[in-house]
């Protein structure tokens, strides 16, 4: 199998958009996540969305698709002006609390589409398409939080996906017995590189006997718009749900996808370990 290096001089489409699938109902989160969207729940001030909007806005991507689902109203309000309380505040010390979330406001369009049954990341991500139309993509899942020194995790792979023109997922190790938790990639360095590897093979949540590896795919995604037509032909898989990493496979038989071990460190907020790990190392900071 050839790796897909492109060696073309054109240019690599764009990557203007980013996706959110926002949708899941965040069960481990329960009950506070019974009225509120879990992406809406906050590392000290921010609530997670935020964090992934920002990372987005750090790569460039000021287009940014969610794509909702019932009981998920506050995600679009968060990112609209509240007059009532800005006049309230405005002109006081608390005035500087809302000023990056109107910088986000200011500089970006927010558009909204709505999961109406919960069927799975893959199946999410094909909901988002009205939005994202027939062009290469960005997906962060907001509850996987990244950190970073440098170059968020979104600008690092836009980096990656320029010189390979193919789908990229990013990756990092995790311990063998949480193989369970992820989807996990078999896959191959591709030469002269450290952290940039062919994929050959991926399977959801293996058991660790299973697992073709112990890299896992974490929640950001570069997708090139193929996918939408692989989803609409994939079957529920594993947990009954369309699953992305089925998707991702067949893109991955043609040696379509490129898995990136990224720079800088996540944290799992969707768990409430990861969520309290979160919140000291931001407080820390
Ligand atoms: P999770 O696997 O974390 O599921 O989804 P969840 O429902 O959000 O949380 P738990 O497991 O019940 O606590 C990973 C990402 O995929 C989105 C979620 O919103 C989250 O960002 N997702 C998942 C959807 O948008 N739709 C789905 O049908 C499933």
């Amino acid at each position: 199998m050839e790796t897909p290096k492109q060696t073309s001089t054109k240019e690599a489409p764009p990557i203007s958009k980013c996706l959110f699938p926002a949708a899941g109902y965040g069960t481990r989160f329960l009950p506070a996540t019974k009225a509120t969207p879990k992406e809406m729940l906050p590392i000290l001030t921010k609530p997670l969305i935020q964090y992934g909007v920002e990372e987005a806005m750090g790569s460039g991507i000021h287009t940014m698709a969610i794509v909702t689902g019932r009981g998920k109203r506050a995600i679009e309000d968060h990112f609209d002006i509240s007059y009532e309380l800005e006049h309230q505040i405005w002109g006081t010390p608390k005035e500087k609390q809302l000023a990056d979330i109107r910088h986000i406001i200011d500089c970006c369009t927010f558009s909204y589409t709505r999961q109406k049954e919960m069927k799975g990341l893959g199946h999410a991500i094909l909901t988002g398409e009205t939005l994202i139309g027939n062009e290469p993509f960005a997906v962060i899942l907001a509850d996987d939080l990244c950190t970073h020194d440098g170059n968020g995790v979104i600008k690092q792979m836009i980096e990656v996906y320029r010189e390979y023109r193919c789908s990229i997922v990013a990756i990092e190790e995790v311990p063998k017995e949480q193989t369970g938790k992820y989807g996990i990639v078999k896959c191959e360095l591709i030469a002269g590189h450290d952290d940039i590897y062919r994929v050959s093979d991926m399977v959801e949540k293996p058991d660790p006997q299973d697992a073709p590896s112990n890299l896992a795919i974490i929640g950001r995604y570069i997708l090139t718009p193929d996918i939408f037509e692989i989803l609409k032909n994939t079957k529920p898989g594993k947990g009954g749900e369309i699953q992305i990493t089925d998707a991702l496979l067949a893109q991955a038989k043609k040696g379509n996808v490129i898995a990136y071990r990224f720079k800088g460190k996540r944290f799992d907020c969707g768990s409430i370990d990861g969520f309290v790990e979160a919140t000291n190392y931001f407080y820390q900071k």
